[in-house]
C-alpha cells in the first residue's frame, strides 16, 4: 500500500535525488534536495514502506498565491495513481489559492485533469546555461526567444 508523507522528517534524500534526476526534472545534489524541499511551504512523499516512490513541492504565501514544483513518480509505479494522489493532496493544501506549474509537454493532460488551463502569458526567467534553456526549448518546455501568437504586436527593441 502506498502512504502519503507530508514532512520533511527523515527523509532519505540520495532518493529524492535519484527519483528527480532519472524523470530529468533536477540534478540538484541530496543536500540541495534537503535545503530546497525543506524550504518548501508543502511536500509530499509517496512511500512504498520506508521507499521513496514520488514526490512533488509547492511554494506558498499561504494565502493567495502558489505554484507546485517538482513533481515525480518512479517509472515502476506510474499509472497507478500516486501522482493524482500526490497533487490533489497539495491542491488541497493550496485551495482558494490561484496555483501555477510548469511541466513538460507530456505533463500538459495530466494537470488539465485536475483544471489546470494553459495561459498564454505566462513567462519564465529560468536559470542556467544557454545550452541548458536550448534544452528546454528543444523539448518544447519554452517558445523561442520573442515568440509571438499570431496577431499580437511584435516585440520592442
Ligand atoms: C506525470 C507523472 C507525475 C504522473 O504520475 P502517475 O502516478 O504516473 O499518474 P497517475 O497514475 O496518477 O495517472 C493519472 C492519469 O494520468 C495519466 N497520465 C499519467 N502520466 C501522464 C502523462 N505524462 N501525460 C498524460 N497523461 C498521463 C494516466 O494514464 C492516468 O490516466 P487514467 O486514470 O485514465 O489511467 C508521472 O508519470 C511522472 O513522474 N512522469 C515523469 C516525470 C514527468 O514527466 N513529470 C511531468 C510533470 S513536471
Amino acid at each position: 500500500m502506498i502512504t502519503y508523507k507530508m514532512d520533511t522528517e527523515n527523509v532519505d534524500w540520495q532518493e529524492v535525488h535519484d527519483i528527480l534526476h532519472e524523470a530529468g526534472l533536477s540534478d540538484f545534489s541530496p543536500e540541495e534536495q534537503k535545503v530546497i524541499f525543506t524550504h518548501s511551504t508543502i511536500t509530499v512523499f509517496a512511500m512504498d514502506g520506508a521507499k521513496i516512490v514520488g514526490v512533488a513541492r509547492a511554494l506558498s504565501d499561504t494565502l493567495s498565491q502558489g505554484a507546485i514544483f517538482n513533481v515525480a513518480v518512479r517509472p515502476a509505479y506510474q499509472g497507478l495513481g500516486v501522482g493524482t494522489n500526490m497533487i490533489s493532496r497539495v491542491l488541497e493544501k493550496l485551495k482558494g489559492q490561484n496555483v501555477i506549474i510548469y511541466t513538460s509537454p507530456a505533463g500538459v493532460s495530466f494537470y488539465e485533469r485536475f483544471g489546470f488551463r494553459r495561459c498564454k502569458t505566462s513567462m519564465c526567467l529560468f536559470a542556467g546555461a544557454p545550452e541548458h534553456l536550448q534544452m528546454l526549448e528543444n523539448g518544447g518546455f519554452m517558445l523561442p526567444e520573442g515568440f509571438r501568437f499570431d496577431g499580437e504586436p511584435s516585440r520592442k527593441v
